[in-house]
């Protein structure tokens, strides 16, 4: 099923007409993707990424996978931003009990943090799987120092080497020289694919293999979304609507976007998502700032100022047309909450009525506001909204003149905090 996107709620701010009036910045657009001629042209892997992985790879990683939880009770990803994020954002999306339990590091260097999972893991059988593309990223780095130390304890060499994989860089980078060095097992992150694009790399799809994700169908999700989403056809393409949505709407002053779900396991979807944005977008003094929040939660925190504080937003609800589970809300005889007016009703069609209702009061409110519609909470659908943000960040930065492609302002805090450490 298709990506739905509803745009009734942008009335009076936005019209069709000046949609369509930039059709030509947005053919121009996708064809620079596409045929990767664009500013970062060195970075556009990511556009025929899903249509060029090989099947062989998707079932030697199926296999990897079911190796791996035949001897490990769990497993620890390393990795920062782009390493993390997606893994991250999949596994609690699908939220599948039947997965093998994922424990991060490397993503911070809070100390409590750390060493609560290193005691952890001293009584558990684990796999240890590192992902970094540059191979130098301090805080991974010094992650897989600390749990070296602990698999020291546990295991033999031999046994570490097929206890630890590493996703890397094919041929430079100190993680590709540790690998090397040590014999660890390793899978290559393609040169032109950046760290925010990478979740359909190995990036992703080893870890996710190895928590037991149907990685195949988180694939074949995003090449769903390649076919639809890299076409030029304005009035068909949600993904050129929402794109060129969301500049027009930066340009009159909307400069933060939120997004919103009633789905409280979007929360780390749209973590991937604002990394996705704001590092793509964020440069040369523009950018939306991406926000986000997990609604009907934040309602109750946000809500006031989503309705009525400074009308310098617009917001972008995720919606599921199907949720995986039904509740259905009892009926009370003696009523003293008054809710017997929902009694019979799926707790979903509740939440369902919540959003419309968000969506009108916000709209009322001065907030231009679109929905997102996904088929269902699965890894297909997934994969396909994974292509449609890929494919409309590409899009708004290339309209507002931006590479969104490099990211030169994350080096400024590292040459700092390299200064300080004596590195
Ligand atoms: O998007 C990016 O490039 C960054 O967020 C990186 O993913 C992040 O800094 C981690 O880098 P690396 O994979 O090189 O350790």
């Amino acid at each position: 099923m298709s990506i739905k996107l509803d745009r009734q709620f942008l009335k009076g701010f936005l019209e069709e007409s000046e949609v369509q009036a930039i059709a030509a910045d947005l053919e121009k657009a996708q064809h620079d993707l596409t045929n990767k001629t664009g500013t970062g042209s060195d970075f556009l892997g990511w556009t025929d990424l899903p249509s060029s992985i090989d099947d062989g790879l998707i079932d030697e990683l199926t296999e990897l996978g079911k190796d791996v939880r035949l001897n490990s009770d769990c497993i620890v990803s390393i990795g920062i931003g782009g390493s993390y994020l997606g893994i991250k954002a999949t596994l609690e999306y699908l939220r599948d009990s039947s997965h093998t339990p994922v424990y991060y590091a490397g993503h911070n260097m809070s100390v409590d943090y750390t060493y609560e999972l290193l005691e952890n893991l001293k009584d558990k059988n684990f796999t240890v799987i590192v992902i970094s593309k540059s191979g130098t990223t301090t805080e991974p780095a010094l992650a897989f120092r600390l749990i070296k130390e602990v698999m020291k304890e546990k295991y033999s060499e031999e046994e570490m080497q097929k206890r630890i994989i590493c996703v890397t860089d094919g041929a430079k980078g100190a993680l590709r020289k540790t690998a090397d060095a040590k014999g660890y097992r390793t899978y290559v992150i393609p040169d032109d694919v950046g760290g925010r694009f990478s979740v359909l790399t190995p990036v992703g799809l080893v870890p996710l293999a190895c928590a037991g994700v149907d990685i195949k169908a988180l694939v074949d999700g995003a090449r769903a979304g390649e076919k639809e989403y890299s076409s030029t056809d304005l009035n068909s393409n949600t993904c050129l609507q929402y794109a060129a949505s969301r500049y027009l709407l930066y340009k009159k002053g909307k400069v933060i976007e939120m997004q919103a779900s009633f789905y409280d396991n979007m929360q780390y979807v749209s973590e991937w998502w604002k990394q996705l944005f704001g590092e793509s977008e964020g440069k040369d003094g523009k950018g939306i700032f991406p926000a986000s929040t997990v609604l009907s939660t934040d309602l109750h925190s946000m809500g006031q100022l989503m309705q009525d504080g400074m009308r310098n937003i617009f917001e972008t609800f995720i919606e599921v047309e199907t949720s995986n589970h039904e509740l259905i809300i009892p009926e009370e005889a003696d009523n003293l909450d008054d809710f017997n007016c929902v009694a019979g009703r799926d707790l979903d069609w509740v939440n369902t009525q919540a959003h419309k209702a968000t969506a009108e009061a916000h709209f009322e409110g001065g907030v231009p506001n679109m929905t997102i519609t996904l088929g269902k909470a699965d890894a297909f659908h997934l994969g396909q909204l994974y292509y449609f943000f890929e494919r409309a960040v590409g899009i708004t930065g290339y309209l507002l003149g931006v590479n969104p492609f490099n990211q030169p302002g994350v080096e400024a805090y590292k040459k700092k905090m390299f200064a300080l450490l004596g590195k």
